[in-house]
């Protein structure tokens, strides 16, 4: 693996970059409202994530759970403070590229398209992201399967005939498929039996311990939390 941290910053990137010890996500002092002058649906947050662990986030409905998971991918900016990927601040940063290259999202609604293949719906992301791969596409999405644990022939079934754990394993392919450093996941397990739950959560740890990934999911269950290397509390809004 190459480490970035030890390559030579382009001069417009802050020194921040360069210093041991940054984390791969920072959150500096975030707050965000949706309306100007509206409530602070995140007030003054700082944290710290990791690669290489499985952080839950938890909190009750309403705490700015999944509004949080939108910062951190770059689908919203904040309204104060920053989001920094690799020491770095995301306003700052062609945010398109970082959705495409450096993190992998997993919405609640899986967000397939619903009459095209397994293969298809990870293959066009692919190709969506403008990235050269080394190998055939079919060839890396095939072993894709393989990762999120779904059997080979469902390669050519349409996402329609999937259930929902099946569609989940292929949303979280389809995040996989450039290879990101960050991963984010939005209740994936809700909806979902104790053992597709357990199986799913055991999808994410391998990535975070055998892949160096940093892992980052919303959960309301507290079994799920218990398996995560570090669980993130959000709290109520008062
Ligand atoms: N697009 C929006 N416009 C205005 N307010 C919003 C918008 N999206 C969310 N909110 C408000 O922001 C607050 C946080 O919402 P968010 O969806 O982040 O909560 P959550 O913690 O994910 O909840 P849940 O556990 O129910 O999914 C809520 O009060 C919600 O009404
Ligand atoms: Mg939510």
């Amino acid at each position: 693996m190459t480490d970035k941290k030890n390559t030579a910053a382009p001069a417009a990137q802050p020194a921040a970059a360069l210093e041991a010890g940054e984390p791969i996500l920072r959150l500096g002092d975030v707050s965000y409202a949706y309306k100007k002058g509206g409530p602070l649906v995140i007030d003054h947050l700082s944290y710290s994530f990791d690669t290489g662990r499985v952080t839950s986030i938890m909190g009750p409905s309403g705490a700015g759970k999944t509004t949080l998971l939108s910062l951190i991918s770059g689908l919203t900016v904040p309204t104060g403070g920053r989001v920094l990927f690799e020491g770095r601040d995301l306003a700052t940063l062609d945010r398109y590229d970082y959705r495409s290259r450096d993190i992998g999202v997993i919405f609640q609604s899986f967000n397939l398209l619903p009459g095209l293949t397994v293969l298809e719906n990870i293959m066009l992301t692919m190709d969506a992201s403008g990235k050269r791969f080394d190998r055939p596409k079919k060839e890396i999405a095939l072993e894709l399967l393989d990762q999120v644990h779904l059997p080979r022939h469902y390669a050519d079934e349409r996402i329609l005939h999937l259930s929902g754990g099946e569609q989940q394993r292929v949303a979280i392919a389809r995040a996989l498929s450039d290879d990101p450093k960050v991963v984010i996941a939005d209740e994936p397990t809700g909806n979902l039996d104790p053992a597709t739950q357990e199986d799913i959560m055991a999808i994410f740890l391998e990535l975070a311990h055998e892949q160096d990934k940093c892992v980052i999911i919303v959960t309301h269950s507290p079994q799920i939390a218990k398996a995560s290397d570090t669980v993130f509390e959000l709290k109520a809004r008062r």
